[in-house]
């Protein structure tokens, strides 16, 4: 296919006022499985358009939006926390931009978009939680966690693997979900006490789970799909959705302000929002909660109405000076502590 595209290129080339077939660079905040697969089928259906992309994780995706505002390399950023995606639309980042198929999505992602003044859009959603690794567990004859309070257990020192959340929008969610429940001062004080049982502070959100899955670590503090994934994948892996309550995310969209493709960029943002694209999630072991109201939600999806969730208030976790100081706070409370 790539072969044909540079033929046709080729051909163009020689023809005075020709178009060139159109590129899109992506910047892609999901698992890279899920991010290859919609590539893939997007390129197959669109043949006229050769995307590039990236995995970055959610805040390390804004930090390159953030460092490009002069001169956008990115024209789409998929997936991801929402929270990120609200803040670059804030910063003026991401355009404003209303899809054609905004009606069929379910409210919590036109929220999202409402909530932005439309600079980004709810793609999918996922409770926070974590995964353990049974055998582990089992051999060291401890129960395995069911609320945030059992993490502080002395028994799991050096058991629990967290994103840092500066990197990290999965983290990210974790600290606001902790401040939302506890208050400000007592999650940092909680975070500093789990700081005792935390072995590694992770760049990627899913990175804990997979390290449970094989063994590395005990548990992963993780969105509850990223859990699943690896149950479903074989290894043995119990999900937790935390006694007290759980935040969840929004993983949004957004289109870059100033993009270099914006054609292109707004054929693969109509296309991601159909039912059709959203239903294959879960072919790429990816469990979230699709945002069109008539994709097939995966079976395997961890049941949102059977799980405590808090009332995550977006507007005020993803604004931008609230995120920025709650992030410099864990730095220099939390992420300067040494791991023991
Ligand atoms: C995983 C989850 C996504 C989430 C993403 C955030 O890929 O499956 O639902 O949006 O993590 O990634 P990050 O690395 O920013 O925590």
């Amino acid at each position: 296919m790539k072969a044909l595209k540079l033929a046709l290129l080729g051909s163009l080339v020689a023809m005075p006022g020709a178009a060139f077939a159109d590129e899109l660079n992506l910047i892609c905040s999901a698992d890279v499985v899920i991010c290859e697969k919609l590539v893939n089928e997007f390129e197959a259906s669109h043949s006229d358009i050769d995307v590039n992309m990236i995995r970055l994780s959610s805040g390390e995706a804004y930090a390159k939006v953030r460092a490009e505002a002069r001169n956008p390399q990115t024209d789409l950023w998929w997936g991801g926390t929402g929270d990120p995606h609200l803040q670059a639309g804030q910063d003026g980042l991401s355009a404003q931009y209303k899809s054609p198929m905004l009606d069929q999505l379910q409210d919590w992602a036109k929220g999202q978009a409402e909530v932005s003044d439309y600079h980004t859009v709810g793609v999918y959603s996922g409770a926070l939680g974590w995964g353990y690794n049974k055998e582990i567990f089992e051999k060291k004859g401890i129960e395995p966690p069911k609320c945030w309070a059992d993490l502080l257990d002395p028994a799991l020192k050096g058991e629990i693997q967290i994103a840092d959340p500066n990197s990290s929008g999965t983290a990210y969610t974790a600290l606001a979900t902790l401040v939302q429940l506890m208050g400000e001062d007592e999650a940092f004080d909680f975070l500093k006490k789990m700081h005792a049982n935390v072995s590694q502070y992770t760049k990627s959100g899913s990175a804990p789970v997979k390290a449970a899955a094989r063994g590395e670590t005990g548990l992963g503090i993780v969105f509850q799909h990223d859990a699943v994934s690896q149950a479903v994948a074989g290894f043995p892996v119990g999900v937790v959705a935390p006694c007290e309550g759980t935040g969840y995310e929004i993983g949004s969209m957004s289109l870059i302000e100033g993009a270099q493709n914006p054609e292109a960029a707004k054929t693969f943002y109509d296309w991601v929002l159909t039912a059709e694209v959203q239903s294959l999630m879960p072919e790429a072991g990816s469990f979230q909660i699709p945002s069109n109201a008539n994709a097939t939600p995966p079976k395997e999806a961890p049941d949102l109405s059977t799980i405590k969730l808090i009332d995550y208030d977006f507007a005020e976790y993803g604004n931008a000076d609230r995120r920025k100081a709650l992030l410099a706070r864990w730095d220099e409370e939390v992420g300067s502590l040494p791991i023991q």
